[in-house]
């Protein structure tokens, strides 16, 4: 399919480049230096992303992969519609996305595939796995989840299933998830469902493989921030001088990403006007990945205005893709 036709830019290029300038300036200027690792996704970012998710080491993606393939027959049964809309919010490279929506038509449902991805890269990616279909329409929109989710509300008044795979959830906080599922839920109407990717707590060997992974591919990723601020924002930041640092942290039930300064060092970049210093072996925060047990994903559900469905789980327990529907 090609994506580039259907694809529709609904955030404003140069508002968003003024943002990632904005966002730069405060996280390095805080006394705990942070970047958002929604900025992980330029091209480079999005491809690096795809290469991690194909690797042995990145257990996630395969486990949810399965997970999705067996409840993909269920979910047309679950939801009982005839023509639904799936939106899915940060849909990637659109492997897990083909799974549902096939599910979907083979139960002979008309389906409304709206993907909402802040990265073009990742649109285009999706445009070449997502086959063209008879009973199948995609309207692909770059650009941040709530507006996303406001422009198919705009238009669209049919029964909704929202996707929000990859344990996306993982990047907030314990509080800003709760707020995010929230305006979720607010968003939706009562009898629409959401289908998100829980990773669960598990052994700490296996959590930090994933993210420091035999190929490089995930420091490549972390460190590939700093080479968006030295392109997009005119940075010198010279990636020698640091380095990828994942860890667990077990009272937070969090995996923590780090670019740590290997020596101390100043930094310019020009579409601040600033200089930054760094002193040897001070961090940059850049992701955190929370870990949920089954109790915190049913507090979270209960908390934020939906009722649980299902929990779809692979047999060791490791990930739940858990289906709620709005109370
Ligand atoms: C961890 S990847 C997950 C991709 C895919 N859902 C999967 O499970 O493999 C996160 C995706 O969300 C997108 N993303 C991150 N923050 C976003 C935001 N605020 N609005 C829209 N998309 C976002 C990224 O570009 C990226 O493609």
């Amino acid at each position: 399919m090609k994506m580039s036709k259907l694809a529709q830019l609904i955030d404003d290029d140069e508002q968003e480049q003024n943002q990632f300038a904005t966002d730069v300036l405060a996280g390095l200027s805080s006394v705990e230096k942070h970047l958002s690792c929604k900025y992980f996704y330029d091209d480079t970012g999005s491809e690096l992303f795809r290469d991690i998710t194909q690797h042995e080491d990145y257990y996630l993606t395969r486990t949810e992969y399965a997970i999705l393939d067996d409840a993909s027959e269920r979910l047309p049964g679950v939801l009982d519609e005839k023509e639904i809309d799936i939106v899915e919010l940060g849909a990637g490279d659109g492997h897990k996305s083909q799974l549902i929506v096939d599910g979907f038509l083979r139960a002979g449902l008309a389906v409304n595939f709206y993907p909402i991805d802040i990265s073009d890269k990742a649109m285009h990616m999706l445009g070449e796995t997502i086959r063209d279909q008879p009973n199948l329409s995609v309207h692909g929109l770059i650009g941040d989840y709530f507006d996303g989710l406001r422009f198919v509300r705009e238009r669209s008044a049919r029964r909704q299933l929202v996707l929000f795979l990859g344990s996306n959830i993982g990047n907030f906080d314990r509080s800003q998830g709760q707020t995010f599922l929230r305006r979720l839920c607010s968003c939706l109407n009562t009898g629409d469902h959401v289908l998100i990717g829980f990773d669960l707590k598990k052994d700490i060997t296996e959590l930090i493989a994933a993210y420091t992974d035999s190929g490089n591919l995930t420091r490549d990723f972390n460190l590939n921030l700093l080479a968006r601020i030295n392109r997009e924002l005119g940075g010198n930041f010279d990636l020698d001088g640091f380095q990828h640092y994942a860890t667990y942290n077990p009272v937070l039930g969090a995996m923590e990403s780090y670019l740590l300064a290997t020596r101390e060092q100043r930094v310019f970049i020009s579409a601040l006007q600033r200089e930054f210093f760094f002193a040897a072996f001070e961090p940059i925060h850049t992701e955190y990945s929370f870990k949920f047990s089954p109790s915190d994903i049913e507090q979270l559900c209960d908390l934020s205005g939906f009722t649980p469905v299902e929990n779809f789980a692979d047999e060791k327990e490791r990930f739940f893709s858990s289906l709620w529907r709005v109370a």
